[in-house]
């Protein structure tokens, strides 16, 4: 079998896997979510039948999937330096990756923001916590924390974070509006909040179509007005997937100025 075909077989395979989330983690849906969300008995198999704002939720990889995480040809294929490059970040941050796996990106972040800095490495898969620790311990790292969130929370503390991203994540949340709306509130008032995605506009990239955004479709999302988020920058840089970056706005952006009137 062709290298590439076998590649693409195994990141299927991975991605079949999907992670069973236990019965604490799985949160009931409520009316809200039924208005939010529709779902469809005919989709894309590598979906969950579940759409929001005109895609279908990719299915959750399974911790069976570090090994495709880890795999060596990924510094070639994803230019993870590059990436790193495009979060600007600074000693000292307090930075959050979302859907941090095994923790690939979080070790690589946890030596720019140095040892005053700190990598909150949430998922909602225990396996991926456990592969992580191993990691840090083997490394020496001890300025990354494992948080294990929930599939509508993050289970983060408001306005402590200065920098939120998420790596081939956000497509597979099964709540992405609540996931958003949690996020918000844990940046500080000029915080970013970072989504790297596989570009859906370029057909030669060669990741199932579930697992891809556009940069409009990611703008789309993020840009309702309850998140106070807007818009920064997209970074276009890497070979297969865009960075798309928001800021979070003081609470009163959007209020015009009033000159001062007492009403
Ligand atoms: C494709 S993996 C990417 C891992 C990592 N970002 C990387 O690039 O190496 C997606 C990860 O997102 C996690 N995930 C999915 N939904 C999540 C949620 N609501 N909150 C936190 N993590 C989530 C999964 O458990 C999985 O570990």
């Amino acid at each position: 079998m062709p290298m590439l075909k076998r590649r693409l077989t195994l990141f299927a395979f991975a991605v079949l896997l999907a992670a069973p989330l236990s019965a604490q983690d799985a949160e009931e849906p409520t009316q809200q979510d039924s208005d939010r969300y529709t779902f469809r008995e005919e989709h894309d198999p590598n979906g969950i039948g579940k759409f929001y704002m005109g895609r279908e939720i990719a299915r959750v990889m399974g911790h069976q999937g570090i090994y495709w995480l880890e795999r060596p040809e990924r510094e070639r294929e994803e230019k993870l330096s590059l990436l790193i490059e495009s979060l600007e970040l600074e000693p000292g941050m307090v930075v959050a990756d979302i859907g941090a796996g095994s923790g690939v990106i979080s070790v690589l972040v946890a030596e720019e923001v140095g040892e005053e800095g700190t990598v909150l490495a949430v998922d909602i898969q225990q396996e991926m916590l456990d592969a992580l620790a191993v990691k840090c311990k083997e490394l020496g790292i001890e300025n990354i924390e494992p948080v294990l969130g929930t599939n509508k929370s993050p289970r983060l503390k408001p306005e402590t974070v200065d920098l939120v991203f998420m790596v081939d994540v956000y497509h597979e949340f099964d709540f992405p509006y609540e996931m958003l709306l949690e996020i918000s509130r844990a940046l500080k008032p000029g915080g970013r909040v970072a989504f790297v995605e596989y570009r859906m506009e370029d057909p030669d990239v060669p990741i199932k179509l579930v697992h891809k955004m556009s940069e409009e479709q990611v703008k789309r999302e993020a840009s309702l007005p309850e998140f106070g988020l807007r818009w920064l920058k997209t970074v276009d840089k890497l070979p297969r997937q865009h960075v798309v970056i928001f800021e979070k706005q003081p609470p009163d952006a959007d209020k015009e100025d009033d000159g001062g009137a007492p009403q």
